[in-house]
C-alpha cells in the first residue's frame, strides 16, 4: 500500500493549506479536495480530473456558522432541511457571495454547498478556516470512488494524500436541490438523500424533466456519464439472454439470482431487498463488473422509490440503451 494513504488529518490539513490536492472520505463518495479560496489549488482539481472548466464544484465545510462568515446564507427551506439532514448527503444550491471564487461556480451566481457526514472529514474541516472544493475523486466521466483504494487506482499520482475513511456508508453522490428561488426548490440531482425525506420536510420539490438530456440544468449532469468499458443494458436481464453467450454476461441485480449466468459474474446488491444497502454496493459492483472478461453488463431497473430513484439515475447515465 502506498504511504500516501492514511488517517493523518494533520498531514492532510498541512497539504491543503499548501495548495495541494487531498482525497477525502465522505458518507457519499470520496472527494478530490482543494482549498476553495486558493484558485490555483482549485485549478489543479480540474486538471487532475480532466474536468471541463464549465462544470462547477461543490464546497464543503463543517458548520452553518462558517458559511455565514463567508457571506453565504441558506434560505428558509434550505435551513429547515439542513436542520434535519446536515451533516448528510444533501447539497444546497444557493446564491454565491463575493468571497467564493468564480472558478468554483464556473462563472455563475450560484454556489453548491454541503456539510458531509464523515467523522474524519468533519474533524479535518473543523481544522480549516476555508471551505474545501471537492468533486468526486474520479477522472471525469467515470464511476465515483467509494473506497480509498478506488481513488488510489485512478488518481494516485495526482494527489498529495488520500485520507482513508473506509467504505462510504451511503455510496451515491449527494442529492442536489436548488434554492435560488426558495419558494420553488428544484431537484438538480437524485442522490443519497431520498426525495421522499426532503418532501416530508419542505413539501413538493420541482423535479428534473423525465430522462436526462445533454443540455443539463447542473452543468455536469451529462446524459452519458459513468462510462464503463463494457456496455450496460438496462432492463429485465432475461429479455437479453438470447442475444448473448451467457458465459460472457455480467448482471447487476437488486436481490434476484439468475441460474443461467455464472455466479461470479452476478452482483446482487442487496439480498435483503434494501435499497439503502443496494446504494452502498452499486459503484463497487460497476467497477468489478467492468474488470471481468465479459461482453456486456445487464442491469435491472430498481424500484422507483427511495434511493432506487438515484440508483436508476446512475445506471441510466452509464447505460447504452
Ligand atoms: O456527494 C457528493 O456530492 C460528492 C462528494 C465528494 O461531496 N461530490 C460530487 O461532486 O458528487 P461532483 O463535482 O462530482 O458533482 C457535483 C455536481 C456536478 O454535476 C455539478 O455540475 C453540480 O454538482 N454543481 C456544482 N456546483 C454547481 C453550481 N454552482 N450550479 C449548478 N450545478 C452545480
Ligand atoms: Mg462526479
Amino acid at each position: 500500500m502506498s504511504s500516501k494513504i492514511g488517517t493523518d488529518i494533520h498531514q492532510a490539513a498541512a497539504f491543503l493549506k499548501a495548495g495541494k490536492l487531498v482525497a477525502i472520505p465522505t458518507e457519499t463518495v470520496y472527494g478530490l479536495a482543494a482549498n476553495a479560496f486558493d484558485t490555483e489549488g482549485v485549478a489543479k482539481i480540474y486538471e487532475a480530473k480532466n474536468r471541463p472548466q464549465f462544470n462547477p464544484l461543490i464546497i464543503h465545510t463543517d458548520s452553518i456558522e462558517k458559511l455565514t462568515s463567508w457571506g453565504l446564507t441558506l434560505p428558509p427551506k434550505a435551513q429547515l432541511l439542513a436542520r434535519s439532514f446536515s451533516p448528510g448527503p444533501i447539497t444546497f444550491l444557493i446564491p454565491k457571495s463575493a468571497q467564493i471564487p468564480d472558478i468554483i461556480t464556473a462563472g455563475t451566481d450560484a454556489v453548491a454547498v454541503r456539510i458531509p457526514d464523515h467523522p474524519l472529514t468533519l474533524k479535518l474541516l473543523a481544522m480549516l478556516d476555508f471551505p474545501l472544493a471537492a468533486p468526486s475523486a474520479n477522472p471525469s466521466g467515470f464511476v465515483s470512488p467509494t473506497t480509498a483504494q478506488h481513488v488510489e487506482k485512478q488518481l494516485d499520482k495526482k494527489v498529495a494524500y488520500i485520507v482513508d475513511g473506509g467504505n462510504c456508508k451511503v455510496g451515491l453522490e449527494s442529492t442536489i436541490v436548488s434554492f435560488l428561488d426558495d419558494n420553488k426548490p428544484k431537484l438538480l440531482r437524485y442522490g443519497g438523500l431520498a426525495l421522499e425525506d426532503i418532501e416530508r420536510i419542505i413539501g413538493k420539490v420541482e423535479l428534473p424533466k423525465q430522462g436526462f438530456s445533454d443540455n443539463p440544468v447542473a452543468p455536469g449532469m451529462l446524459a452519458r456519464h459513468y462510462a464503463t468499458r463494457h456496455p450496460i443494458i438496462l432492463g429485465n436481464p432475461e429479455t437479453s439472454f438470447m442475444d448473448y453467450n451467457l458465459d460472457k454476461v455480467a448482471i447487476i441485480s437488486f436481490y434476484k439470482k439468475y441460474a443461467q449466468v455464472p455466479e461470479k459474474q452476478q452482483f446482487i446488491l442487496s439480498e435483503n431487498r434494501s435499497l439503502t444497502e443496494a446504494a452502498t454496493q452499486l459503484f463497487a459492483a460497476m467497477r468489478q463488473a467492468n474488470d471481468l472478461d465479459v461482453a456486456v453488463i445487464l442491469a435491472e431497473i430498481f424500484p422507483d422509490e427511495g434511493l432506487g430513484k438515484a440508483i436508476n439515475d446512475r445506471l441510466r447515465r452509464a447505460a447504452t440503451l
